[in-house]
């Protein structure tokens, strides 16, 4: 349908449209595909997505198993991508990692990545999303938890956002990132810890 002449926007909100929206679909380019779809998110991840004004600036999703923390994640990382891109006009960096894949490339014998311009961009990135934080079954060496600190260490004081997808409470990740990133963490997402509740949705469990 055409644009009647009230609703034709002016060439900088076209421009701005225009930038969210490949900001948007490049994000959706690296996103797994079973997260690609729309849902209807927690309110509390949708506010913080949305930065409203009383929204902590870091995010906490817990849950038990398959109760939709990771798709919760990304839509809500999507969207926050969108309000920045709008608000800063600028194209914000995401990174995002599976836990254990992030222990992995943190490793110091691990030879695919830079270990100093990985920390650097992890330090840097306008958000890290880390999925599956308490996953790995064996916890990191002390060489990677000190790499997880610098991380998060400048992270925390520079108030960059963290959004992280876990099965437990960040009070109960001490024994996989240690205690200083812990302790961090529960500063950074005080207020954004997000409970998803229900069964297994993969088990044809629905979210409560
Ligand atoms: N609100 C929703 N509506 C419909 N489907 C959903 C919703 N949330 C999640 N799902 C679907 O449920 C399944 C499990 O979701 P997800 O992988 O996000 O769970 P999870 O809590 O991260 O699980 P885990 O703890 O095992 O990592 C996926 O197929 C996902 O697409
Ligand atoms: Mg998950």
């Amino acid at each position: 349908m055409p644009f009647s002449s009230d609703e034709t926007p002016n060439p900088r909100q076209s421009v701005l449209r225009e930038r969210r929206e490949d900001a948007v679909n490049g994000y959706l380019d690296r996103t797994p595909a079973i997260y690609r779809g729309n849902i209807r998110i927690h309110p509390d991840a949708d506010d913080w997505a949305r930065q409203r004004d009383d929204a902590p600036p870091s995010l906490f999703l817990t849950g038990p198993i398959g109760v939709g923390k990771t798709h919760t994640a990304w839509q809500a990382s999507r969207q926050w991508l969108a309000t920045t891109v709008d608000r800063t006009r600028r194209m914000p960096s995401i990174e995002t990692w599976r836990s254990t894949a992030l222990f992995d490339a943190l490793r110091p014998d691990n030879r695919d990545y830079d270990a100093k311009a990985l920390t650097r961009t992890l330090q840097c990135a306008d958000l890290l999303y880390v999925d599956d934080l308490a996953a790995a079954r064996v916890s990191p060496t002390g060489w990677t938890q000190e790499r997880l600190y610098e991380i998060f260490d400048e992270r925390y004081i520079n108030r960059r956002p963290v959004l992280i997808t876990c099965d437990v409470y960040p009070n109960q990740i001490s024994h996989i990132v240690g205690d200083r990133v812990a302790s961090r963490l529960g500063e950074m997402c005080r207020g954004g810890v997000v409970l998803l509740e229900g069964a297994d949705r993969r088990m044809g469990g629905v979210a409560a």
